[in-house]
């Protein structure tokens, strides 16, 4: 990966952390991408320490929100430098609803439309490289899933699995749309279910949501290392070069389902978040 330049989104703890640094290890120069500024700074130090990668760096940006988001590809856009690895990692999930600083629903907004938005910006660093990859993290849960076209940000009723199974089949459809937008480029875009992983997930939420969650975790989750597997193996390896359009689970290709490969619904997502984004692929 020497001389490469990865993105790491939601880089500052969890399976993003650790996908961050096993870029670095590999020789890449990576910006880890997270909210917290003292957190972030930190995370690179410790990484540049075991790496010994000193091309490492943290760009601070809340990602649920659009003008954050736009301000960081302004960032990343004016070094002149192509783009080789976008990794939308960042994502959580939200049991009470909330809505982020452009007042849409907070899971909808960092999970799909942060993904959405920041991928546009960057599509033409992206196309100036030789060989660039788009590794959208997405999940198992995309399974019990389902776009709601009429309520998609849980107005009337809303639910923290089924807003989070809604973001990830988003997650799932957008790479789909995505790569075939991208056919005759040099960019691919592939998305992946990291396993059931023991990281800070879902720690954001009440006492007993957490309590439950850790415990879930302590029993049977795979360890943040292994977590981030998938990750690692979909942005650096030879095996899924000129690979696109494709879901991955444990590094290998796998079928996502049937929601996630329906055409009507994807064209009505991609509108959708044109629309709320007001970016226009
Ligand atoms: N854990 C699992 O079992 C599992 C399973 C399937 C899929 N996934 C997916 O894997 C991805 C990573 O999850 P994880 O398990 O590593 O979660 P995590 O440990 O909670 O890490 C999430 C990362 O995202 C950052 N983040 C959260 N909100 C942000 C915002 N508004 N702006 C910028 N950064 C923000 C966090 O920053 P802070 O450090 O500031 O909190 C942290 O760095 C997510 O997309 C998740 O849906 C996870």
């Amino acid at each position: 990966m020497d001389g490469k330049l990865c993105i790491v989104t939601g880089a500052t703890d969890g399976i993003g952390r650790v996908t961050a640094r096993a870029l670095a290890e590999r020789g890449a120069e990576v910006v880890l991408v997270g909210r917290n500024d003292a957190k972030g700074t930190e995370v690179c130090k410790a990484i540049h320490r075991s790496s010994r990668n000193d091309k490492v760096r943290f760009e601070q940006a809340d990602l649920s929100s659009q003008a954050e988001i736009r301000a960081l590809a302004e960032r990343l856009g004016t070094e002149g430098r192509a783009i080789d690895v976008l990794v939308n990692n960042v994502g959580a999930m939200f049991t009470r609803r909330r809505e982020s600083a452009d007042g849409i629903e907070m899971t909808f907004a960092l999970n799909h439309l942060g993904y959405f938005l920041l991928t546009g910006l960057l599509l033409e660093k992206l196309k100036a490289s030789p060989a660039a990859r788009i590794v959208n993290v997405a999940s198992q849960a995309h399974r019990s899933g389902r776009i709601d076209l009429e309520d998609p940000q849980g107005t009337r009723r809303y639910r923290g699995w089924t807003a989070y199974a809604q973001s990830k089949l988003a997650n799932v459809l957008f790479t789909y749309r995505l790569a075939g937008l991208l056919e005759g480029t040099a960019v691919t875009a592939n998305c992946l279910h990291p396993g059931f992983v023991a990281s800070r997930f879902g720690q954001n939420n009440g006492w007993l949501f957490s309590t439950v969650l850790k415990g879930a975790m302590r029993l049977s989750a795979i360890d943040v290392e292994a977590g981030a597997r998938t990750s690692v193996h979909v942005a650096t390896s030879a095996e899924v070069e000129g690979v696109s359009g494709r879901y991955f689970d444990k590094s290998r290709e796998a079928t996502s389902s049937l929601a996630s490969r329906d055409e009507e619904t994807a064209s009505h997502l991609w509108a959708l978040s044109e629309e709320l984004t007001g970016f226009r692929y």
